[in-house]
């Protein structure tokens, strides 16, 4: 636990540059205006209760931890390890520096969800909150996470935009039938070709029905949803060994025995 005075810890905070999550050091708010007001402890308190209590003998790994606060939340349930991947450098000083002032032992890592295989590690709790809805390729992400990086549980949050209604999906339908594909309750992924709320990263909105198809459709069986955009699911086989899992191959730098003639 650091000693530092409130003053050295507003100091440090800031000199980190802006940060997204809102998260109390000692008294010292990192993002007290937050557009979002007490961001994340808003959301986190409406689905920590879906979350074991007590996380002691399990592994946790934090995808998109940004200033690490689901990250010390899990630690502070007693996780045995907790690793937090980003790839913003800024964002991964922030949560170092939050983790150092809250006493919380965390290996926070520069790594982008796509290059998960190697970590070569499964934990039994992944969290990736807020972050499918930034990436270009939101489905490779889910597969990788499945074929890499799941082990059981998967906390899953995601903005959603458009219908909450959710319809049950047919196995298959006639080519002439096109009527459902209208419907509110059909899964959607909104296309984001510009910006949405003035940042570029936002590339996808699903819908509720899309968000829950495509955890399904990844092999995430949904449990709980504890709250609008929260999903706790348990990774089961896939439905269908149809998917793009990539890379196949073994990750980079490794050469294979036949690669090296
Ligand atoms: C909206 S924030 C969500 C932060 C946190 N998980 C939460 O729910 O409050 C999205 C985070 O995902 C990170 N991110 C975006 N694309 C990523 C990628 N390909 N791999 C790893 N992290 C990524 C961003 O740097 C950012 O910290």
């Amino acid at each position: 636990m650091t000693r530092l005075t409130a003053d050295q810890i507003r100091a440090r905070a800031a000199a980190l540059g802006e940060w997204f999550h809102n998260i109390d050091l000692n008294g010292v708010k990192t993002a007290p205006d937050h557009f979002l007001h007490d961001y994340p402890n808003v959301k986190w308190r409406l689905f920590a209760h879906a979350v074991p209590e007590d996380l002691s003998g399990r592994t946790v790994l934090d995808i998109g931890c940004n200033g690490g606060f689901y990250s010390i939340e899990m630690k502070r349930r007693g996780a045995d390890r907790v690793v937090g991947i980003d790839f913003d450098d800024r964002y991964l000083a922030q949560a170092r520096f939050a983790a150092e002032v809250t006493g919380q032992d965390i290996e926070f890592r520069k790594l982008s969800v796509y290059d998960l295989a190697l970590l070569g590690e499964r934990f039994d709790i992944v969290l990736f909150m807020g972050v499918l809805y930034h990436l270009r390729h939101p489905l490779l992400a889910l597969d990788l996470i499945h074929e890499h990086a799941a082990g059981d549980l998967m906390i899953f949050q995601s903005m959603q935009r458009g219908s909450q209604e959710v319809e049950p999906v047919n196995a298959d339908y006639d080519f002439f039938e096109q009527e459902h594909f209208d419907a509110p309750g059909y899964p959607k992924l909104h296309f984001i070709e510009h910006q949405y709320a003035r940042d570029w990263t936002n590339w996808w909105a699903p819908n509720a029905a899309c968000a829950e198809a495509m955890l399904r459709s990844a092999g995430f069986r949904i449990l709980e949803h504890p709250e609008r955009e929260v999903y706790v699911c348990r990774r089961v086989e896939r439905p269908t060994e149809a998917g793009a899992v990539y890379p196949a191959s073994p990750p980079h730098g490794h050469v294979s025995e036949g690669s090296r003639e």
